[in-house]
């Protein structure tokens, strides 16, 4: 049985079908391909996506040293997982109805999406793993596996350089929300240089990565103003920020910004989990008022996770060609997994020293029902902390 599982990413998967995109037609499934222009506008994007596809995997197998498009390296060791609990992120959901892509584009998310599992986050326990590959049987492990193979599952083939050991002193629930949020905020602090004193600006400071952000913003000795509702204020307080800002009871976030600017100086940071291509985040057009603020609000870098197409487009460009055409002092920027696993070792240190807290707002079971339900609450966006899919749910 372990053979056939180790010939397949994920299996015991609950597989969800495609859902509209909300606010969108909701019959676009049915009725996209009826104009000619549209058919050959999806024909051509397709294919340059595929020429791209077979163009790396000529160059990695020309030069076996380059590594795919997630990162791949040709050596990589899989371990065979039983999941305890898979954490959920927005992008999880977004999944189900292709995001990123313009509208035409959905049946190619359609013949994508379906039958396959959702999920990246997890934690569980490695039931069989190759010699020498740093874990044994029985060991218990927290991480992610590559985008599109699915954690929402029984079990999972993990690569080793994409998880890590559990941290002792947390429950699988606790551990599983860690990896893809925790990874998000270290690798976008480390590339940005942050250092001690620096003075970031976290907005959306009580979701899942925003809340992560502060606590590993403080860690770093930043000084640290987020943006939140009034009604997290005490959650992010706790967290460790130094200001909290209430962006429903201000009358002007960026005259109240502009006060802290005139005591600390100005922010060395911007992380901004808001702002995305949903017009219900980017009408508050953040990042367009901070930068455009005069005397200037921000000297160092604009982080988005979170932008619109245009954004990703550039990201896409700079991950797999290097080439950087964001505009000087902003970036959108993308988590890594592949090669992770030392950086999920920083997040266990954290966690195993109580500088990282875990808050989990939701657990769900693992039925169709509970991660329909999962993805329901986590579109909101009103999440505090992070929801959990519980696969053996603890007692
Ligand atoms: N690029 C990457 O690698 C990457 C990685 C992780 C996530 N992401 C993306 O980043 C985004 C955030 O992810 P998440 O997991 O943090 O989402 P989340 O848990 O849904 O958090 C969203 C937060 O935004 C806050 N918010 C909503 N409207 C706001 C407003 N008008 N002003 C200020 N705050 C507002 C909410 O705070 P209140 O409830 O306090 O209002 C909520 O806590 C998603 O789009 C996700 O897909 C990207």
């Amino acid at each position: 049985m372990q053979a056939a599982l180790y010939s397949k990413h994920s299996t015991g998967g609950i597989r969800l079908a495609t859902v509209p995109r909300p606010t969108l037609s909701s019959t676009i499934y049915e009725s996209t391909s009826t104009t000619i222009i549209r058919f050959f506008l999806f024909k051509i994007i397709n294919s340059v996506f595929v020429c791209i596809g077979y163009l790396m995997y000529l160059l990695r197998w020309l030069i076996p040293t380059i590594p795919g498009p997630y990162g791949e390296v040709a050596d990589r060791q899989w371990v065979l997982c039983r999941v305890h609990c898979g954490g959920v992120n927005p992008v999880d959901a977004k999944f189900l109805y292709g995001d990123k892509l313009p509208h035409f584009c959905l049946p190619l998310v359609k013949w994508f999406v379906e039958d396959r599992i959702c999920g990246i986050d997890f934690s569980g326990v490695v039931i069989e793993a190759p010699p020498g590959c740093g874990y044994t049987a029985g060991d218990a492990v927290f991480g992610t596996i590559p985008p599109f193979c699915g954690s929402f599952a029984e079990y999972v083939r993990a690569p080793t350089d994409f998880i890590s050991h559990k941290p002792k002193n947390m429950s699988f629930a606790e551990a599983c929300t860690i990896p893809l949020v925790g990874l998000t905020v270290v690798q976008a602090f480390e590339d940005n240089n942050l250092t001690d004193g620096q003075h970031v600006l976290v907005l959306g400071a009580s979701g899942g990565t925003g809340y992560v952000a502060v606590q590993i913003a403080k860690i770093k000795k930043a000084r640290v103003s987020a943006l939140a509702g009034s009604r997290n204020a005490e959650f992010v307080k706790n967290l460790g920020a130094d200001d909290v800002l209430c962006y429903d009871h201000s009358v002007d976030i960026l005259k109240d910004l502009h006060s802290i600017r005139s005591i600390h100086g100005p922010f060395d940071l911007v992380f901004d989990s808001v702002s995305s291509h949903d017009p219900q985040d980017s009408n508050f057009a953040y990042e367009t008022r901070i930068h455009n603020s005069k005397p200037k609000l921000i000297t160092g870098m604009y982080i988005l996770i979170g932008g619109v197409v245009t954004d990703w487009i550039l990201a896409h460009m700079k991950r797999f060609f290097g080439i950087d055409w964001f505009a000087k002092g902003r970036q959108l920027f993308w988590v890594r997994f592949p090669n992770s696993a030392k950086r999920l070792e920083l997040l266990r240190y954290f966690c195993e020293t109580n500088q990282l807290k875990v808050t989990i707002a939701n657990r769900l079971p693992f039925t169709e029902e509970g991660i329909r339900e999962a993805f329901r609450l986590q579109m909101t966006r009103r999440t505090v902390g992070k929801i959990v899919i519980e696969i053996v749910p603890e007692k």
